[in-house]
């Protein structure tokens, strides 16, 4: 069974959503740069093992990022989930962990790399939004796409209303990658192409219920 550690830096929903999904693997550790991380109090009231790497204990990123691999290699890591972690991690750290480390973005990427996207969205009158899983390499927010979800963003959007949607499509996309992962059937090739084994490609994106579909 695969091990997996789980990144967070705050809230920790995406991390309670992969705790739920019941995965075919051993969640062997919550590792938050912020202490105090509320989904740090989930994941131990679940019986996760967790633990802290304050970035601000470390005099760089290179340093910080040494300390972070120490402590997800101890805990044992076949693969890693940033879930809500708000560090940008380094070239060296990127490429220890190349094929094994995912990440999720609030944005249909390429669109919308970095912070802020659900405005971003608006502003730019989108009408689609979403949500996308990707392998982490070390450009920020650029890696290969593992899956994507869409969600209409409607004309009285704001920010968090239309950051709530695409929420709602990140917990169930990210189990879904997650899951692929430890069935063995996605892997990252060596030409930095995703390869997903059995399932229909069309999986890999999920369209939100249409507009005349969703309740009032
Ligand atoms: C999510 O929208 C995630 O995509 C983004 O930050 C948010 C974290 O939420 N990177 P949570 O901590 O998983 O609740």
């Amino acid at each position: 069974m695969k091990k997996i550690v789980i990144l967070i830096s705050g809230r920790g929903s995406n991390m309670e959503a992969l705790l739920r999904a019941d995965l075919p693997a051993r969640i062997s550790g919550v590792i938050s740069n912020r202490p105090g991380a509320a989904g740090l109090a989930t994941a131990a009231a679940a019986g996760i093992p967790t633990h802290t790497v304050d970035h601000q204990r470390y005099p760089s990123r290179d340093a910080f990022d040494a300390a972070l691999a120490q402590t997800i290699d101890a805990c044992g890591a076949d693969l890693v989930v940033l879930a809500g972690f708000m560090r940008i991690l380094g070239r060296q750290f990127v490429e220890t962990y190349r094929g094994r480390l995912l990440n999720i973005h609030p944005s249909l990427l390429p669109a919308f790399p970095g912070l802020d996207t659900h405005q971003r969205a608006i502003a730019a009158g989108c009408r689609l939004a979403g949500a996308t899983v990707h392998f982490v390499t070390p450009d920020l927010d650029s890696g290969p796409i593992v899956i994507q979800a869409a969600v209409p963003v409607l004309p009285d959007d704001d920010a968090g209303r239309l950051a709530a949607r695409v929420l709602e499509q990140e917990h169930r996309i990210y189990p879904q990658a997650v899951r692929w992962f430890c069935e063995d059937r996605l892997a990252l090739e060596a030409d930095g192409r995703v390869r997903l084994a059995g399932a229909a490609w069309s999986a890999a994106a999920c369209i939100a219920p249409p507009l005349e579909n969703r309740p009032a």
